[in-house]
């Protein structure tokens, strides 16, 4: 059996965590991509994302590829939009709730240093007790520290 990590990156930094991850546990990569895109400069990209998040939107996503039955772990993962969760995740999880109940659960978000309540949000939304490892980074592509890159080795070596 395998781990899926299935990770929303509006900027590259959970996508990077993610990548890493992916080649130290040989899982697969399943990057969630909204139907609309979140603008990705600016203004616009704090506004509307925050907005967005604060609202508990859930934008349709493209499809993507899921084999259910192939794993035993899942590990969800974004950026921390204003304190919480990023949208697609909660998409993600409400469209695979049923299934995300049969399996082994871990999350990890990327923040610029604020991570607020977001592993409690999370963890109330995705139903309490639920999650088994849990990491917060603080932007691992835009800034590179050797304590980020031994956090996310710690967090894989738990899932072995
Ligand atoms: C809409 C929006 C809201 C954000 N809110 C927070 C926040 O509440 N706390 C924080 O530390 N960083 C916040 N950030 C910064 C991102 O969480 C952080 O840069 C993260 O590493 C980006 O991940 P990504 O490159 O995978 O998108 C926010 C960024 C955006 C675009």
């Amino acid at each position: 059996m395998k781990t899926a990590i299935v990770f929303y990156s509006l900027s590259g930094n959970s996508r990077y965590a993610a990548e890493k991850m992916g080649l130290r546990l040989h899982a697969d990569l399943i990057p969630l991509t909204p139907k609309k895109a979140y603008p990705d400069s600016g203004f616009k990209k704090f506004f509307w994302g925050g907005k967005s998040a604060l609202m508990g939107d859930k934008p349709q996503l493209e499809s993507y590829d899921f084999d259910q039955s192939a794993y035993d772990t899942i590990i969800l993962g974004g950026p921390v939009w204003a304190g919480t969760f990023p949208p697609p995740l909660r998409t993600f999880v409400e469209d695979n709730r049923a299934v995300l109940g049969e399996k082994r659960l871990a999350a990890f978000f990327c923040c610029s240093g604020g991570p607020g309540k977001v592993l409690e949000k999370f963890k109330a939304f995705l139903a309490p007790g639920r999650l088994q490892h849990e990491m917060i980074l603080i932007d691992p592509k835009d800034k590179p520290s050797d304590e980020t890159e031994s956090r996310i080795d710690t967090f894989c070596d738990g899932l072995l």
